[in-house]
């Protein structure tokens, strides 16, 4: 069974055809820059572009790095403030014609991958995964059900939000070393391991693949497992939450 994901993130928004059988993609990606400003319209359009330009005329899923709330957006932490409030049935429907479509939170979508395909232990009793790049997003899962729209990174802990202290971004930007980034991280865990008690937590976003470089630095009681799935996530997750019906 094929289906269709797509991704929209701050430098990209990525498409591809998606193999439920396997959770793999069938056929390339296809990457489009993410048009600046990132207004609804404008990114609504690139979907479009996608979605044309691979031919597809079936269901789409669709990601955002925001709570998405009955198919409304709630948030734009990390993207143009003119996203809150839109509503994505209107926005999309616009673009997409008749056919049905989804979207969803990036890091639930991510989740929901990881749980199907990925790493079993996400498959059993309380998971909290999370994905640090630009921001950091979390899913919430319950033996393999999604809690959607956690939010994790806007946690304070301490004196600020855990993303604004240990995303990706903040390593790159401050210059961190793994280990530095890392105290950072442990802080964070720390205080959702105290506020979630999970049996474990899986980490994914670009930085899961250098794992080896860091994962020795980490020092909660909690398991810290890498996510088995890379940048394929994102779009796998939208496609089986389009062809799932799932309409946060
Ligand atoms: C956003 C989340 C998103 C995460 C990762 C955060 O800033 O609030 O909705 O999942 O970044 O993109």
């Amino acid at each position: 069974m094929l289906s269709f994901g797509i991704d929209i993130g701050g430098s990209g928004i990525k498409g591809a055809v998606v193999n439920l059988a396997s959770g793999a993609f069938e056929g390339e990606r296809l990457k489009i820059k993410t048009p600046q400003p990132a207004t609804p319209e404008a990114v609504a359009e690139t979907v479009a572009a996608i979605v044309e330009e691979k031919d597809w005329d079936g269901p789409v899923g669709i990601t955002v790095p925001a709570v998405v709330r009955n198919q409304v957006i709630q948030s734009a932490a990390n993207i143009d403030k003119s996203w809150i409030g839109v509503d994505a049935e209107e926005l999309f429907g616009q673009h997409l014609g008749q056919r049905p479509f989804t979207v969803l939170n990036d890091a639930d979508a991510a989740g929901l991958a990881e749980v199907a395909y990925g790493n079993q232990i996400t498959r059993r009793g309380p998971v909290v995964f999370l994905t640090l790049g630009t921001g950091i997003g979390s899913a919430l899962f319950i033996n393999g059900q999604l809690y959607p729209n956690s939010e994790l990174g806007h946690i304070t802990v301490g004196k600020k939000s855990a993303e604004k202290q240990a995303s990706s971004a903040v390593r790159e930007r401050k210059e961190l070393s793994y280990e530095q980034w890392v105290e950072r991280l442990n802080r964070v865990l720390a205080e959702y391991e105290k506020l979630f008690s999970p049996a474990a937590f899986v980490i994914g976003g670009g930085i899961s693949r250098k794992f080896d470089k860091w994962g020795h630095y980490l020092d909660v009681e909690t398991p810290v497992l890498p996510a088995q799935l890379r940048n394929t996530a994102g779009i796998v997750g939208a496609a089986m939450a389009v062809e799932d019906g799932l309409r946060p």
